[in-house]
């Protein structure tokens, strides 16, 4: 349940490539009354002289929470060029990403900073299931954060980490988007998958949507959507998903595609 007095949390880390617009920080809570989470959770994290924003948590490891920022105003600029020493955070905030049934095969696609979510869901199913493969894509190389450094998501030896560049990068497997390598690297081959699961740009879902709907494999596909957040707690209604009843901020981020028909048809088309 979700904690409506903010938790005191100091920076413990802020890992950053010059000139990069994303930074990866670790706050690390400053009482022992944190708050615990599952994957798909996020929280208002609030800037002093700034704003309370909503960021997913990367990952959580005890009283240290992990964020994944992108520059986009000020209160994102100031969290990856200069992080506060202090910040307070609520949370967790949203329900969990639905999880899947035992022993399937899992394919994760997360655009830029979208890829937050997946990784700690990754790491979570990674005991249960046949296998995750985590696609992470993203527009230029000096946005890429160095996931299996920092998160170390190669200890899981079912976890497949493949990284998709839209030009050139040697650490990259593809150069494209994610919707090229789902089009071109899988292709018939989606339906071998038993649970898709998707964050990033809107464009990008929008996008996916249409290819499971054409492949006739919406049931497979959640989606982890944003929406404009205020309140954070379900109090304000400001983060309605478009075409649907549900509160982003009490019963997302992610949606069964199932769900997201009018969703579609009123953002995507
Ligand atoms: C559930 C959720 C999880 C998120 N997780 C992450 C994350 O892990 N990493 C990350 O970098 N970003 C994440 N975001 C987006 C992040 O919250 C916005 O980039 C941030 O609020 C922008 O604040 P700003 O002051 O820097 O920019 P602003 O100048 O306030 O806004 C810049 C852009 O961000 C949008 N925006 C502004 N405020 C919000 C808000 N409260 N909610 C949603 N969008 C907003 C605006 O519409 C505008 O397009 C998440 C958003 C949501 C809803
Ligand atoms: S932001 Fe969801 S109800 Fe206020």
């Amino acid at each position: 349940m979700t904690s409506y007095a903010y938790v005191p949390a100091k920076l413990v880390k802020h890992v950053r490539k010059p000139n990069s617009p994303v930074a990866v920080l670790v706050y690390k809570a400053l009482t022992t009354r944190f708050f615990p989470s599952l994957p798909g959770h996020f929280c208002m994290l609030w800037v002093p002289g700034y704003e309370a924003i909503p960021l997913s948590i990367a990952y959580q490891e005890g009283a240290h929470y992990y964020f994944i920022v992108k520059k986009r105003g000020p209160t994102t600029t100031k969290l990856v060029e200069d992080p506060p020493r202090y910040v307070g955070l609520i949370g967790p905030a949203g329900s969990p990403i639905p999880a899947p049934s035992s022993g399937g095969k899992i394919l994760l696609l997360g655009g830029g900073v979208g890829i937050a979510p997946l990784i700690y869901f990754a790491t979570t199913i990674a005991s249960y299931v046949e296998s995750v493969t985590l696609v992470y894509g993203v527009r230029s190389s000096n946005e890429l954060v160095e996931l299996d450094q920092i998160f170390n998501v190669n200890r899981f030896k079912n976890v497949e980490l493949i990284i998709v560049v839209e030009e050139v990068c040697e650490r990259a497997v593809f150069k494209g988007t994610l919707i090229d390598y789902i089009t071109v690297k899988i292709g018939d081959r989606l339906e071998e998958y038993d649970r898709v699961y998707a964050s990033g740009p809107q464009t990008f879902l929008c996008k996916l949507y249409e290819v499971f709907n054409r492949a006739g494999l919406l049931d497979r596909l959640v989606l982890v959507l944003e929406t404009y957040v205020r309140c954070g707690l379900g109090f304000c209604g400001k983060c309605t998903i478009p075409g649907t009843s549900k509160l982003l901020c009490r019963d997302g981020p992610a949606l069964s595609a199932q769900l997201l028909k009018n969703w579609f048809a009123k953002i995507c088309v």
